[in-house]
């Protein structure tokens, strides 16, 4: 059937007929909500580059989970501002570090809340890099024992999940293993696969304090030209024990995304990062796009291209427009 019998726009007529034959929905159950822990009391600080998202101190955390749960989001994800930072990231691991007080708190007023966290030396080592230096270059294998401690420090905090977002080879294993050895074979990997070396981190390293002191992360962070990698990086980590696939940063990658999705059978998340906020809120506040319109359409495209679950700066935002 063709034109003229044939007309598309009968099925868009009205809202009826549209909401009737969408094929993509956001639901807040799927986003999972960033937030930044730093020290002290009472204090919650505006990002700048970040409109709307806060750096807040562990006793500000329990409302923050309150009105997420009431709007539907379950889960966070957990980055920490450390009181010290040295050359080995100590404060990633140590027993009462920023994020294993942050754990405990959330688990003790807010136990339905999911608590996610992110695995990764950056915001602890004074070089600001995701592992440790051998010779002014991060050491792979001497990183992962760092990086299972820290994981394991989280699981015994009360954390729901661990994320690690270093890229170094191998770590998933080399956590999966830790974590079975010490009993905490029910708490998953969500990896960050597929993590890219993005220009849009650039808010995120200001609001963490985290930008390396010198040099980059393209010796362990993927090319942006690369996709065939992208499938090789993911298989690795199934094949490690991942229980969740991520792609970041989200937008610049859909069709990574959509490549992972094909592949393969495990859920996939897609990180919509901080540069990717601030664009949108940027140009909204200049009054060049309307804000709203813009983060729903985003939103929906990284549904779309196959995230299941999607972690964003606008979770909150996004539950409060689809409650209207
Ligand atoms: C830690 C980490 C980063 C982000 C998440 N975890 C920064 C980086 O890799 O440089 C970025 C998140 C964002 O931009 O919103 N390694």
């Amino acid at each position: 059937m063709v034109f003229p019998e044939y007309r598309p726009r009968r099925m868009r007529q009205n809202s009826a007929f549209r909401s009737l034959i969408r094929e993509t929905h956001l639901s807040p159950a799927q986003f999972i909500y960033p937030i930044f822990v730093m020290p002290g009391k009472k204090v919650r600080e505006e990002i700048p580059s970040m409109p709307g998202v806060f750096r807040l101190s562990v006793d500000q955390l329990a409302a923050e989970a309150k009105e997420c749960l009431k709007l539907g989001i379950n889960g966070v994800i957990l980055f920490g501002l450390p009181e010290k930072k040295d050359a080995m990231g100590t404060g990633a691991h140590i027993k009462d570090g920023i994020i294993q007080r942050a754990i405990r708190e959330l688990k003790n007023k807010a136990p339905e809340l999911m608590v996610i966290t992110d695995v990764c030396l950056c915001e602890y080592t004074d070089h600001g890099h995701c592992g440790c230096l051998i010779n002014n270059s991060v050491d792979n294998d001497a990183t992962l024992e760092i990086l299972a401690k820290t994981a394991l420090s989280h699981a015994n905090a009360g954390a729901d999940m661990v994320a690690p977002s270093d890229m170094m080879d191998g770590r998933v294993a080399e956590i999966r293993a830790t974590l079975d050895e010490n009993n905490f074979d029910n708490i998953p990997i969500m990896s960050y696969a597929v993590k890219y070396a993005s220009a849009f981190y650039g808010p995120f390293r200001d609001a963490a304090d985290c930008a390396p002191t010198f040099g980059d992360r393209r010796s362990y962070q993927m090319d942006p030209a690369n996709s065939r990698e992208a499938l090789r990086e993911a298989t690795l980590d199934v094949d490690e024990g991942a229980d969740i696939l991520m792609v970041k940063p989200a937008v610049a990658y859909l069709d990574i995304i959509s490549k992972l999705r094909d592949e393969f059978d495990l859920p996939i998340a897609a990180y919509h990062v901080s540069g990717e906020y601030a664009m949108i809120k940027a140009a909204a506040e200049k009054g060049w796009i309307d804000g709203d319109k813009v983060m729903e359409e985003t939103l929906l495209s990284i549904k779309r291209a196959g995230a299941d679950i999607i972690i964003t700066y606008f979770a909150k935002d996004m539950a409060r427009l689809l409650q209207k």
